[in-house]
């Protein structure tokens, strides 16, 4: 197996701390309960003191929201619901004026069924270049009643929608891998492809230092669009990690490559086991890949070695380690559950925010100290829960209506942030605004990003502590790591001769090494030993 290269000089992207952006739910600026660039303009100056190196925006292209963004209806412009192209160009100044970077979600696979693209489909009719951008097919039974295959949409129901043709008859289906609202493109049209890479340009031009690729495992569909019934489960799947995606990513490499600075792809890919990344990560392709088999671990010290070993070796020094983000539950949450590893459903019984707050802080700790970059998503440093009980007339995510009811979706990580205590909506939007869009746990008060701010042992503080220590330690600024041999159930490993992070998830409370200096503990040690659940950052040199 080829290993993936390792650049001499590593880019910014190797090493940063991108915290991520759902615009929405950040900060509302105009006081119409929705988060906005206006609003994220303003906190910009939090997220660098936070000590980010860059910010990720989840898609701020004109959209119905149907899915919170990711339908399309216009790639050039931004919502007006989040602000103007104008205040977006300005956003991008901003941003590179505080000295961070920025990353753009780019949503290939699909776009939204108000596109322009999609209304001219419908409009054509069966058999045109029109619909030959998109996955329109007649369908079977008698009277093709039945959809043309039997793919499922992730978000629940079927992967196809049938239409009414302009004669005012049912027609051909077209197919969608999430909402009827997201028609998929059919990447097979080199119209398809000579459009995505204008995109790239046009936001490339403006100034964006790489782009997040939605989905970026699934642009690709076996042209003959075969059944899955009786495929076994760990079988590929037709519409995902298709032999035909790696010449489009070479595609966009080249466009990336051709503009200055060190510019990156960023893949959304949901694959496993870890080695099926590998095949994008060659240099010639994306630059790195989520690394979401780390999010899904349980809170287990072998498990989580094991998954560290085969990220460093499938990824290199360049493995984004991710806990958190707007599509699962809030890892604080996980980690109270009685299954950790639990990531999308909600789970019987309430969790124990206590210990999910413990388990949280050791996590940053454990991951802020990994080789490679770190996402982290909004609100994460200000320990938020995922919040389980919205009312369910409230609830936005498309797959609560598509599963009929039975899953609420991903609402619960997406509430709006709380950044001051004693401001109506915790501040999220201006006095007098809109209340936020979705509801805030009255509990949240007390995790306010201003109340946070003074309190030394604050969640807040903890994250700040912990990235300036990675910004400004020289072992930080190297791949080098090993494990140390310690307890069952304890997590060693250097970063250097003398820089050691230890977690201990056992149950049992663990001596530190000999000698150790404390650096940075995520909790209060216990008689000079480290308590379960709990991490620290030292230097020491004995064992
Ligand atoms: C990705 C996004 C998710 C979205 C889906 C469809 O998984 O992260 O939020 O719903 O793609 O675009």
């Amino acid at each position: 197996m080829p290993t993936p290269p390792r650049p001499a000089e590593p880019a910014w992207h190797h090493r940063a701390a991108v915290y991520q952006i759902y615009i929405r739910s950040f900060a509302d600026g105009n006081g119409d309960g929705v988060g906005d660039l206006a609003g994220l303009a303003a906190r910009l100056p939090y997220v660098r003191d936070l000590g980010a190196d860059a910010i990720w925006l989840t898609p701020w292209y004109v959209s119905p929201m149907a899915d919170g963004g990711y339908d399309v209806a216009d790639y050039r412009d931004i919502d007006p619901l989040f602000g103007t192209l104008a205040g977006a160009e300005q956003l991008i100044r901003d941003v590179h004026g505080l000295g961070l970077k920025i990353i753009i979600d780019i949503v290939p696979n699909h776009c939204s069924s108000q596109h322009r693209w999609f209304k001219a489909a419908l409009a054509a009719g069966p058999g045109t270049a029109e619909r030959a951008r998109f996955w329109f097919r007649a369908g079977r039974g008698p009277s093709g009643e039945l959809p043309p295959n039997d793919w499922p949409s992730e978000f629940g129901g079927p992967a196809w929608t049938r239409v009414t043709e302009q004669d005012g008859i049912a027609g051909e289906w077209y197919l969608h891998l999430y909402a009827a609202e997201q028609p998929d493109l059919n990447w097979e049209n080199p119209e398809v492809r000579a459009e995505f890479q204008d995109i790239l340009r046009y936001w490339l031009d403006r100034g964006v230092d790489g782009f997040r690729i939605d989905v970026a495992d699934s642009l690709v569909k076996d042209p003959a669009l075969p059944d899955v019934a009786g495929l076994p489960a760990d079988a590929r799947r037709p519409w995902k990690d298709q032999p035909g995606l790696h010449d489009i990513y070479r595609s966009w490499r080249t466009v990336i490559d051709s503009y200055p600075g060190a510019r990156v792809l960023v893949g959304e890919i949901w694959l496993k086991p870890l080695a099926r990344l590998r095949p994008y990560l060659l240099g010639d392709q994306l630059h790195t890949a989520f690394n979401f088999d780390f999010l899904g671990t349980p809170w287990d010290a072998a498990r989580l070695r094991a998954v560290i070993d085969t990220t460093l070796t499938t990824i290199g020094a360049a493995a984004p380690w991710v806990l958190s983000n707007h599509d699962v539950t809030r890892h604080l949450t996980r980690y109270g559950r009685a299954n950790t590893a639990n990531v999308w459903q909600a789970d019987p019984g309430s969790p124990d925010l206590v210990l999910g707050t413990r388990r949280a802080r050791a996590a940053i700790l454990l991951t802020l100290a990994l080789p490679g970059s770190a996402y982290l998503y909004q609100g994460e440093e200000l320990g938020l829960w995922e919040v389980e009980d919205i009312p369910v007339d409230m609830i936005a995510d498309p797959i609560y209506e598509r599963t009929g009811h039975a899953v609420r979706g991903r609402d619960g990580c997406r509430v709006p942030l709380p950044w001051q205590a004693d401001e109506p909506g915790f501040g999220f939007g201006p006095p007098g605004g809109s209340p936020p869009w979705l509801p805030q746990p009255p509990a949240w008060q007390q995790l306010a990003a201003d109340a946070q701010s003074p309190d030394r042992d604050s969640m807040l503080n903890l994250y700040r502590a912990a990235l300036r220590i990675r910004r400004t330690e020289s072992y930080f600024a190297t791949d080098a790591f090993a494990w140390v041999d310690a307890h069952a159930g304890v997590l060693v490993f250097s970063r250097s001769d003398s820089f050691r992070c230890l977690v201990n998830l056992s149950a049992e409370p663990v001596p530190l090494p000999s000698e150790a200096e404390l650096l940075l503990a995520s909790g209060p040690l216990r008689d000079g030993l480290l308590p379960p659940d709990t991490a620290v950052w030292v230097h020491a040199n004995g064992t």
